[in-house]
Order: C-alpha cells, then structure tokens, then sequence
C-alpha cells in the first residue's frame, strides 16, 4: 500500500493523486477514508471450499462506509467551485458521510431521506453533524428525484453518485485490493442500489490494467434485493421492498454503467432475497468477527448463491465488497440473533444460564 513520506495514510486524494482530477491542495477535505483492510475468510471452507474468499471491509471508513471515499472527492470539487451547500438523496450512508465530510469543510448540508426507511445509525449520523434532514414521505427514488429538481435552479452541489466526482473517488477501492492482491480477483461481487459502486470499481480495475499494473480483470458480480431489483427484472420497480434499506432502490442512477460494468467484465447482475441476505449476515458476524450491515452481507449472498450454483470454482480468488458497518443499524442485529438471556446477579444462577 502506498503511504505518504511519513508513513501515515493521506487519505484517498493524496494516496491515489496521480488517478483522480486535479484538487487544490487548500480544498482537499479529508476524514483520512480509503486504506480499509481487505480480511480473509477463515471459517467458510464448508461453505467455500478452496475458494480464497476476502472481505474488503468498508465499513471501517470514517463514517462507516464506502461513501466516504466519493465524498471526500465531491465535497473537496464543491468546496474549491466555491459552493456554500451539499445537497443529497439517501438511504442513509449518502447522507451520513455528506453530513460529515461538510461539516469538515464548513458547507451546509441537507438530506432527504424516505421517512421509515433509514437505519437509526445513519440518521443520528446526519443529525450530529449538523444536516438539515428531510424526511419525505416517499422512497429514495422520489428523494432523488427532488433533489434533481432543486440542483438544477439553485446552487446547491449535488453530492449523488450522479456528481461524477463520486465514482471517482469510489474507484480507488479497487486500487487498493489490487495493490493488496498483487493482482485483480477473479471475481468481484457487491451489492448494487443506485448502481455507483459496481461502476466505480469497474472503472479502478480497468484504469489499473490500462496502466499495466494488472493483467487481469475480475468479473463483477452485483446483487440486488429480490424486492428492489429492477435491473435484474429490466425494469423499474415502483415500489421497492426489503429489509435491506440501504439498497431499496426501484430506479438506479447508474443502472446503463453497470450493465456496462457486467457486460463488459463478463459478469452477472443477479438477486438474493432477504432471507439469503440475513443468513450471510449472521455468518459474516458469527463465524469470522465481521460486521457488517445487511445490505453489505448482499454481497457475500450473491457468492454464496454463485458457488451453489456452481459458478465459483476451487482456486478462484473472489472478494466481497462489505460497503457499510454493522452498528449503522442496530435495531437489524437485534431482530436477527438471540435475545440476551435475563439472569439475576446471582453466581449460581448464572453459571447454570452458562450451562456450567
Ligand atoms: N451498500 C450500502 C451499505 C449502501 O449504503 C449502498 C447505497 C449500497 C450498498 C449500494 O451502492 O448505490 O452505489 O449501488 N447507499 C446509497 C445511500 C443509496 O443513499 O446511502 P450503490
């Protein structure tokens, strides 16, 4: 991995200054994000074999998810144009790390999030950070929309993954597992909302290869909610379901590029339902330590689907992006394990609780 003269991570713009638009040096604002660890699985081989199986945890950014690596790009661009505001349409983690990375920059933030549909984590993130948050009675998608509307008659910067700036900082993910790997996996799978990270990355894995740095390219492989996968089903969904809040998304943004991303990598664009979706998101956190949010676990649903399918193969090397932390929602990790056990602060009675 590089690292700056001293030794110490500059965050994603200075790390990979040399593949991002040029910035001011006195507009780069930065929380440090990017330079999350990429962690092999050690306890899946009933699940996968001889299948290498790597998490890169995207959970452990500043504010707890991959979001930040864009937003330090978008909000540095809307800082150096002289932008006073931010503006976004979330399911939460959008409007976390906007909330964030604004704050650092002195700008306004505001948020429109679908009333009901955003974990508990996420919102207090917006609301500590000093955002105006909006909660509209409708889904991301009718968010989106709005926001649109607003950007294009006031000046307020659109910090969306439409914001080109977004994908680019997001690509540098990519960058680092092929610097980690020495090479790029044989495949990618992550779970697709709005549809700019399974194009962000697919942008890093062919930059890097354009430059000779890798010789190969993973297939990408994206995962939508069963209830919320209008790529899969090739048209939007109106009304959008899953327990998965994070990706209940009916009409992506960057729907055209991620097919670009599947077809040209010779990938898949598939579904898991939510059931598929918890079961990996209880092995991620049970079995190797990993929390993650259920959206993120999608990814790892989506392999798991794969291998049974028979499309993952013994020596493969696949790595699954885990794009949000598992404290984001809390109230998810409470319904999906087992209820502590209420004991009264007795010796004995504990210890035969304990089976001891
Ligand atoms: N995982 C998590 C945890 C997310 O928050 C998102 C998107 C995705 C996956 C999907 O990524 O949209 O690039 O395909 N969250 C957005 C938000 C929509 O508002 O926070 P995508």
């Amino acid at each position: 991995m590089r690292l700056t003269k001293k030794g110490l991570w500059g965050g994603i713009i200075r790390e990979f200054r040399d593949f991002l638009p040029e910035i001011h040096d006195s507009a780069v604002t930065t929380l440090l994000e990017g330079n999350t660890p990429l962690i092999e699985t050690v306890n899946l081989k009933d699940v996968f074999g001889d299948i290498r199986m790597l998490l890169k945890y995207e959970g452990l950014n500043p504010t707890g998810s991959f979001k930040d690596r864009g937003m330090t790009m978008a909000v540095s661009k809307a800082r150096e144009e002289g932008a006073g505001a931010v503006i976004c349409a979330s399911t939460g983690n959008t409007s976390a790390s906007a909330s964030a990375y604004a704050a650092r920059a002195g700008m306004r933030a505001y948020v429109l999030v679908p009333e009901g549909s955003v974990a508990m984590g996420k919102l207090s993130q917006a609301m500590m950070h000093g955002a105006l948050v909006l909660q509209i009675k409708g889904n991301f998608d009718d968010a989106l929309n709005i926001v649109k509307e607003i950007t294009k008659d006031y000046p307020v910067k659109m910090v969306n993954s439409i914001n080109p700036y977004r994908i680019e900082g997001q690509k540098t993910a990519a960058f680092e597992i092929c610097e980690h790997l020495g090479h790029a996996p044989t495949y990618h799978f992550l779970p697709v909302g709005n549809a700019g990270n399974i194009t962000a990355y697919w942008r890093g894995y062919r930059e890097y290869e354009k430059e000779g740095i890798i010789s190969n390219l993973p297939k990408m492989m994206g995962f939508q909610a069963e209830g919320a996968a209008p790529i899969v089903l090739g048209h939007p969904v109106e009304n959008p379901q899953t327990i998965a809040t994070a990706i209940k998304i009916g009409n992506p943004a960057s729907w055209d590029s991620a097919v670009k991303a599947r077809d040209e990598s010779g990938g898949v664009i598939d579904s898991v339902t939510d059931d598929e979706i918890i079961e990996a998101y209880r092995l991620l956190a049970s079995r190797e330590g990993v929390f993650c949010e259920p959206a993120s676990a999608a990814s790892l649903a989506g392999a798991m689907k794969m291998k049974r399918e028979g499309v993952l193969a013994d020596g493969d090397t696949v790595v699954c992006t885990l794009t949000g932390h598992g404290l984001k929602d809390p109230d998810m990790a409470i319904k999906a394990s087992a209820k502590p056990v209420k004991v009264p602060a007795d010796v004995k009675k504990i210890l035969k609780a304990m089976g001891l």
